[in-house]
């Protein structure tokens, strides 16, 4: 029996959670596949740090090792930034072997180039992952555009934020140590910044506006807004309003097919499918025409979260069931900059 030959690029959290969710269920891969799934090679930026990797599995600093493996089929990409991550990709489509990455901000900027390119080159470009950890958002979304419009996206998009918020509120820490849990759960990415600030959340927002609309609108149109000024103080007061802060952002197209939104922390009642979402929790809920609203719920972070989104993405792409649609971005034109108003 052949294998399906995969690399992994990067071994964070993430990338570890690719390699041990390969391994824990090569079982259940090969029922599914018919083959066993083999990872030939990993490749990592700093060969000074120690890692438990099966000795059999090529480690490599060198992104010309993983092209020249003969036979490779699949490139999961655990790398955060965009460069040399849009690079690598590129040159791995352009090849011929199919991507599956987890990387937001270089998929919130390339993604619609590196799918055409990758229907081009007769490859899958899968992107599950980039989006609400664990949860199946872009699937869903596919599933939904069948037959719907998709009108309004909210959703709160980063775990780092939301626990955050979750833990301040909950138990009175500062800022500081809750942010230090978050990255010592894995949470947060290894420069917080893109977490805290909003920048990650914006970036999972563009892509779902890229998948839902079918389009991006105009980045310097969509407002942005970190948690950074919120204090626990402020957090615990609201809560006898039954209210409290979430990270939210929000889509909405307008009846002339014009996107605006934004991400920022808002208040939200008790009443709000969001007020119970707690700790490194992400939720989205989409407005479909004919459906109405779908919440959907479930772990926005983490290493087997983002890991069974990546596997799960390569189980489809293996199966056949992507298709790639290159979409266009729009320009500033297209955009209205009104408030998207409040959930409160
Ligand atoms: N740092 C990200 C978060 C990881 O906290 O949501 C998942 O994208």
């Amino acid at each position: 029996m052949s294998a399906i030959n995969v690399a992994l690029l990067g071994f964070g959290t993430v990338g570890q959670g690719v390699c041990e969710a390969i391994d824990t269920h090569q079982e259940r891969l090969k029922e599914v596949l018919g083959k066993e799934v083999k990872i030939r090679a990993i490749l990592i930026k700093d060969p000074s740090k120690q890692r438990e990797i099966d000795p059999s599995i090529r480690i490599t600093t060198d992104f010309k090792d993983i092209l020249d493996i003969p036979d490779l089929h699949v490139i999961f990409e655990a790398i955060v930034g965009e460069e040399p991550t849009y690079t690598y990709v590129t040159q791995a489509i352009e090849k011929g072997i199919h991507v599956i990455t987890a990387n937001k901000a270089m998929f919130a900027k390339y993604g619609p180039e590196l799918l055409k390119k990758a229907s081009h080159n007769g490859v899958s470009l899968g992107f599950e992952a980039t989006t609400a950890g664990g949860i199946p958002v872009i699937g869903t979304i596919r599933q939904l555009l069948k037959v719907n419009e998709i009108k309004s996206i909210q959703g709160i998009l980063n775990g780092t934020s939301n626990f955050i918020l979750s833990q301040m509120r909950k138990k009175g820490l500062s800022f500081e140590t809750a942010l230090k849990q978050a990255q010592e759960k894995g949470y947060a990415e290894a420069d917080p910044t893109n977490d805290i600030e909003g920048y990650d959340a914006f970036y999972k927002l563009l892509i779902l506006s890229q998948t839902a609309f079918g389009r991006q609108p105009d980045w310097k149109d969509i407002r942005q807004k970190g948690i950074t000024h919120l204090t626990a103080e402020w957090l615990q007061a609201a809560e006898s309003f039954r209210l409290r802060f979430k990270h939210v952002g929000s889509l909405e197209r307008d009846g002339f097919n014009r996107i605006k939104g934004g991400v920022e922390p808002i208040l939200v009642h008790d009443t709000h499918p969001f007020y119970g979402v707690e700790d490194v929790e992400n939720a989205i809920s989409l407005k479909g025409s004919l459906v109405g609203r779908v919440t959907l719920l479930g772990p926005g972070a983490g290493k087997y979260p983002t890991g069974s989104a990546m596997v799960e993405d390569f189980l489809s792409l293996i199966e056949g069931k992507y298709t790639v649609s290159p979409e266009k971005t729009v320009t500033s034109e297209d955009i209205q900059e009104e408030s998207m108003g409040q959930w409160v």
